[in-house]
């Protein structure tokens, strides 16, 4: 189910409609049809992930507004457990490979924290919708020229593209967020998480990735996974890190 279509509203620029779809290989339509479910509108906000058969509003990636800009604002800083697992310290900011970039949350808050971090996403939707928020988040006066300098998408699978990464960048983290069954019950996450999942399937190929970096030997590989979970594929980590919620396990070099 990764393959949806876009959805061009009167409201949107149909030059930048077709710029996108090009880009990601998905194709344009003018209107609904009863086959599809899932699909990306571009409307005056921007490109948003829908579904036909809920009446949830779309889903953009925000990096301005809304539950990010707020963590940007108040997020917990150097000390969160997320900074602490890709090794952010004082004057320390490690450039991070996000194997798994998904909204592009986990990768945008260590942007603001001082590191550079290459996104990679391999599902077109999802890389579709990650552009679109990188572009209108570079364009805003306050966020745009560090979101320009400490923020890229590679629209891969990582295992193509992570060799040559890490030829440029030997010291990078690589940080993998694979999907796991969620329990959280807040409506919000259960509508994101149900698009999401229905979009991008569980990623089952998640611990080969991590073989492939120990293989490649990554400088510093963090996993994140829910405190009630096995460490990915069972592969014991030199480390972890508690959240309240959500584990980094660490695999060093
Ligand atoms: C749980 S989400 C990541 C969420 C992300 N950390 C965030 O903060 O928004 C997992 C994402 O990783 C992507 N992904 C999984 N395996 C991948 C791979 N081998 N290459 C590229 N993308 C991958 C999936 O398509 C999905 O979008």
């Amino acid at each position: 189910m990764n393959n949806i279509p876009i959805l061009i509203t009167p409201a949107a620029d149909r030059a930048l409609a077709e710029v996108t779809a090009q880009r990601f290989q998905l194709t344009l339509i003018e209107q609904l049809s009863s086959e599809v479910d899932l699909y990306l509108q571009l409307d005056e906000q921007g490109l948003g992930l829908c579904q036909q058969s809920s009446k949830f509003k779309p889903v953009y990636v925000d990096f301005v507004g809304g539950r990010l800009g707020f963590r940007r604002q108040r997020g917990g800083g150097r000390q969160q457990p997320l900074a602490r697992a890709v090794g952010i310290k004082s004057k320390q900011f490690p450039y991070v490979i996000d194997a798994t970039a998904g909204l592009g949350r986990d990768a945008f808050v260590l942007a603001c924290l001082g590191c550079q971090v290459q996104m990679v996403e391999r599902v077109p939707a999802i890389a579709a919708l990650l552009a679109d928020g990188l572009q209108r988040g570079q364009a805003d006066a306050e966020i745009g020229s560090m979101l320009g300098e400490r923020l890229q998408l590679l629209h891969a699978p990582t295992q193509q593209v992570l060799p040559e990464l890490l030829v440029q960048q030997p010291k990078a983290v690589l940080y993998l967020d694979p999907m796991y069954p969620h329990r959280q019950k807040s409506a919000l996450v259960k509508k994101e998480m149900r698009l999401f999942r229905q979009l991008v399937g569980d990623d089952v190929d998640a611990a080969e990735l991590l073989q492939l970096a120990l293989q490649l030997g990554c400088h510093r590989t963090v996993v994140k996974r829910p405190n009630y979970a096995e460490p990915l594929g069972e592969i014991a980590p030199s480390m972890s890190i508690e959240g309240e919620t959500t584990r980094y396990d660490l695999y060093l070099r």
